[in-house]
């Protein structure tokens, strides 16, 4: 087994509050990675921790009356806590009032000002307290706001060292070209090399007007000066292993991924790979950036008092189920929503139905008809087993990309396999008539369950470790590569009864949040019905390309009462020709030169021998039908979401 070593991170969370839903979800998926890695048989070390400098924290310590180290030692304790509450394996937990960072980090500054990397000039600019971040006038939003967080922004004039950031602009560029999957998801690696492309300014590294920080080191006789927060958070990834104090693990850098959410990727993406740069280290795998979640529909805040704390999550319906919503509901990149009647629909249905129901049929069928022991080496279902394996080829990459959604959706494209071969093979009534087969099946499914124990033990370590006990097999790296890599099948099996892994949930459990509602509106909501077969997932809505576009040209078609031939510019070559069925409810005038929805991704197809090569959006009722257009001019050829 290789001992590739593998090394992951979460980003070190601010200790001026208490995690939640978003520290839990960037930590669980580096879990989930790290625990897939290790079972990969990877030497795999995953580092998370707590950032613990900065004004915004010497700010919070101060409104309650205690000092910045006391404030942090509570506040770092309670993250810690929480992770070894919810079983999150990391190897080590970092503080920024470390000793041996604080080290670390004076003698990365002082690499990089030796080389000719840092400078003294006089900085002034928009300050962020909230987001530790500088804006320049054009990025605020009503001339002072903070357009991340919103809040005031004050002009800070001060003595600096700056990073000659600008030095590095060519050399990122090239990296990101070179390395296409170094920013993941692809989306948003665009956005960095736009935002790099637009011109990188020096960066101020220093501060003088607080004291909350990692001093310069003492050679500099500077004693004004402490390091910017983000100089110091980021170099956490290389202390922790070592840097500049024993190098004792530093043979586990670069990193194979730093999970972080899409805030706080531009500091990962640009400024990180530049000091590592400067610091003549290598550049890590990959900087994979998650999307915010919010809470029914809602944005979080305190002040509305809707936070999802991810404690409460798990006390009401345990980790399992929380680590599966969170890393099932979403894509990767995208932004989620946390809503308990989704986190129900999950554990109703996908966990429920298809992966516990599937368990509980082996329980059930093999207690009731062969004792619970049965054996076949019949080939029946060997062309489902190799579809499995199919399956279980492409899973891997899937991982690494951080696609962990579409891990989780192939997994249960096998468990549907497993629960058609039940349905198909009517085991009620074959077993009065060739009871061979019914052992059969229940051999491929305790077979294909077996891998599914294996594979979702990243995901759910508990539900696979249960999974595995009624199973007869044990998880670790062995059988990863013996029933995974190797594709082992077992020929018989002795299943032990355990008790429903997902029982029903029939009402939520949570304490509401009390979030203001308009009267009478939250009781009288009817249940949505969602059609169970015909949901589709974000990956596939996205498979339709829909844009904006301007109707340059109406001509009527001779023949036809409701057809006009359009010409609709996409901001492509030329424009493209449309046949629309909207000829009784608008005129010429009224199409011409206005913009339309259109769907740019459709096969061409023939109308009344005429091309039409896309379709445009329209909503059609007893009233007569309405062209969709967006509300506010935008581009042509702008993507619709
Ligand atoms: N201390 C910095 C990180 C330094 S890493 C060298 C920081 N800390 S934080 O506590 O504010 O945020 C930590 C992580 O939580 C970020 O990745 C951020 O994106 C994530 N989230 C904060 N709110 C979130 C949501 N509402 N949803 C998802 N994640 C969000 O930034």
């Amino acid at each position: 087994m290789s001992c590739k070593k593998t090394y992951i991170t979460t980003p070190i969370y601010y200790v001026n509050d208490v995690a939640h839903i978003g520290h839990a979800y960037t930590t669980i998926i580096a879990d989930a990675v790290s625990r897939y890695s290790k079972l990969l048989g990877y030497d795999t070390f995953l580092l998370t921790g707590t950032d613990e400098h900065g004004q915004k924290i010497e700010q919070s310590a101060k409104s309650r009356g205690k000092s910045p180290q006391e404030y942090a030692d509570e506040i770092s304790k309670t993250f810690r806590d929480l992770w070894d509450d919810f079983g999150i394996e990391y190897d080590h937990f970092i503080r920024t009032t470390d000793d041996y960072h604080k080290d670390g980090v004076q003698k990365a500054f002082q690499k990089m000002f030796d080389k000719g990397d840092i400078y003294k000039d006089t900085y002034s600019g928009n300050y962020c307290v909230s987001c530790e971040s500088f804006f320049t006038d054009t990025q605020l939003i009503d001339g002072s706001g903070c357009p991340d967080c919103g809040k005031e922004t004050s002009v800070i004039e001060e003595e600096s060292y700056f990073f000659r950031l600008s030095k590095y602009q060519d050399w990122l560029l090239e990296h990101y070209r070179d390395n296409p999957d170094f920013i993941l998801p692809s989306a948003k690696r665009n956005e960095v090399i736009s935002f790099v492309e637009g011109g990188l300014k020096d960066l101020s590294i220093t501060r003088t007007s607080f004291d909350w920080g990692v001093h310069l080191p003492e050679s500099m006789n500077e004693p004004k000066h402490v390091m910017y927060v983000w100089l110091d958070a980021l170099l956490n990834y290389v202390t922790a292993l070592g840097y500049g104090n024993g190098e004792e693990k530093m043979d586990y850098w670069p990193a194979k991924v730093h999970i972080v959410g899409k805030d706080i990727l531009r500091f990962h993406a640009i400024y990180w790979p530049a000091f590592l740069m400067s610091l003549e280290l290598p550049l890590p795998d990959h900087i994979g950036a998650h999307g915010w979640w919010t809470r029914d529909g809602q944005k979080m805040s305190k002040s509305i008092g809707n936070v999802v704390k991810p404690r409460e999550v798990v006390d009401a319906y345990g980790i399992d189920t929380f680590r599966y919503f969170l890393l099932r509901e979403v894509p990767f990149g995208q932004d989620g929503d946390f809503s308990e009647k989704a986190l129900i629909n999950r554990i109703n249905g996908d966990l429920g139905n298809s992966l516990g129901n599937l368990l509980n049929r082996v329980i059930g069928m093999s207690g009731k008809y062969f004792d619970s022991k049965f054996e076949s080496d019949s080939d029946l279902f060997t062309n489902d087993m190799n579809r499995v394996h199919e399956i279980i080829a492409g899973l891997e990459s899937h991982i690494f990309k951080m696609q962990i959604h579409r891990y989780l959706e192939d997994i249960w494209e096998i468990l549907a396999i497993g629960n058609r071969a039940i349905q198909s093979s009517e085991p009620w009534v074959k077993i009065k008539t060739a009871p061979e087969d019914v052992q059969a099946l229940l051999v491929f499914v305790s077979n294909l369950l077996t891998k599914v124990a294996i594979l979702i033990s990243p995901i759910m370590p508990k539900s696979g470790e249960e999974m595995a006990k009624s199973l007869g097999i044990e998880i670790n790296e062995d059988t990863y590569k013996e029933f995974i890599t190797d594709q082992a099948l077992l020929n018989s099996f002795v299943i032990e009864k355990v008790s429903a892994l997902f029982p029903k949930v029939d009402k939520p459990l949570m304490a509401q949040p009390e979030v203001e509602e308009k009267q009478g509106e939250a009781d009288t909501e009817p249940e949505l019905e969602l059609p169970e077969d015909g949901l589709i997932t974000i990956d596939k809505f996205f498979e339709t390309t829909i844009k904006i576009g301007e109707v340059v040209e109406v001509e009527e078609i001779k023949k036809s009462k409701k057809l006009y031939k359009l010409r609709v510019d996409l901001g492509e070559a030329r424009p493209r020709q449309i046949i629309a069925g909207i000829r009784e409810f608008y005129s010429k005038e009224e199409l011409q030169n206005s913009l339309v929805c259109v769907v740019a991704n459709l096969k061409p197809a023939k109308l009344m021998g005429n091309l039409s090569e896309g379709m445009l959006l329209a909503a059609k009722d007893e009233n007569g039908l309405s062209l969709i257009r967006p509300e506010h001019k935008r581009k042509i050829g702008t993507k619709i979401s």
